[in-house]
């Protein structure tokens, strides 16, 4: 079957191609993208899947807050990333055609904790779905407001990628963009392309572009992957290095050698969504 369902768990397969894809319930998490044979998408070794905490690496959903809210905005008291990556998602619908295998997953407001509801008490409805072709996986978040009010949203497209060496990647296509450095707690505009020598957490707002490369050497022969974003205009460039890493309980001492987040989303501002509204914004992973 090209899309099965288990437990926890969404398992989509390209037969054709062989191509496959994992997507937990559990925030709606895809964990795994292989193509071509070969896992593309970083999943920790201390990653806690049992749905008690958010899943340390795949594609977490951040929704409706970016980071930790600011009073006075009603996301102050929400979690870090918000509820969507921490809620139990349902798998909705699936098909497949002759290129592709598509798999729906949802979320809305009656399935959310009565903690996060009272945090942020509005109607929503949103729709993941996750389109596996032979070479390309496209995930794309539609956010509906279903109540009588307007709310602000951010969201973010959380991705891990898995990559051969850190210290050699290089994330192409953001020369020239204004970018906020949470590290160093800066603004700066970023001259050439964006490399990985310690600890980086960056907020790259507003990007004209609409591919972004991540190159994992000095040049296209290396490999890597390209990500095509779409209604989405921030880019965030994230790795904790090693002091951060030995800090998380559900990070392995070296894995942050062999990852990069390269978050594609709306984090800059808010976005505001009005009363019967609806927003999409969608990513497509290739491979160079
Ligand atoms: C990134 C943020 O998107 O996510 C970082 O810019 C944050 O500041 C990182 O540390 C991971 O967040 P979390 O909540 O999954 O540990």
């Amino acid at each position: 079957m090209p899309v099965s369902q288990h437990s926890d768990k969404t398992i989509l397969t390209h037969p054709a191609s062989g191509a496959g894809a994992e997507v937990y319930l559990f925030g709606a998490t895809l964990t795994s993208w292989k193509v071509k044979g070969e896992e593309r998408i970083f999943l920790s070794e201390k990653a806690v899947l049992d749905g008690s905490k958010a899943i340390r690496g795949g594609i977490p959903l951040v929704f409706p807050v970016f980071g930790k809210g600011k009073a006075p905005h009603v996301t102050a008291s929400l979690p870090q990333h918000g509820f969507a990556r921490i809620s139990r998602w349902k798998l909705v619908n699936s098909h497949e055609d002759s290129n592709s295998v598509v798999a729906e997953f949802g979320l809305d407001h009656s399935m959310i904790s009565e903690e996060h509801r009272a945090m942020w008490p509005f109607d929503f409805s949103l729709v993941y779905t996750v389109k596996l072709s032979a070479e390309t996986i496209e995930t794309q978040l539609r956010v509906h407001n279903i109540g009588n009010q307007a709310f602000d949203f951010n969201t973010l497209l959380h991705t891990y990628f898995l990559i051969p060496d850190a210290t050699k990647v290089r994330v192409i296509g953001l020369s020239g963009v204004d970018y906020t450095d949470k590290v160093l707690q800066t603004t700066a505009r970023q001259e050439g392309d964006a490399v990985i020598r310690g600890e980086v957490d960056s907020v790259y707002a507003n990007l004209a572009a609409t591919n972004i490369e991540i190159q994992f050497g000095d040049n296209r022969a290396a490999g890597g992957v390209q990500l095509h974003k779409n209604g989405l205009k921030d880019i965030v460039v994230w790795n904790p290095w090693a002091e951060k890493a030995a800090g998380m309980a559900d990070f392995g001492n070296e894995e942050f050698h062999r990852m990069i987040c390269v978050e594609a989303g709306q984090v800059a501002e808010f976005l505001a969504l009005a009363a019967g509204d609806s927003w999409q914004g969608s990513q497509i992973l290739s491979l160079l």
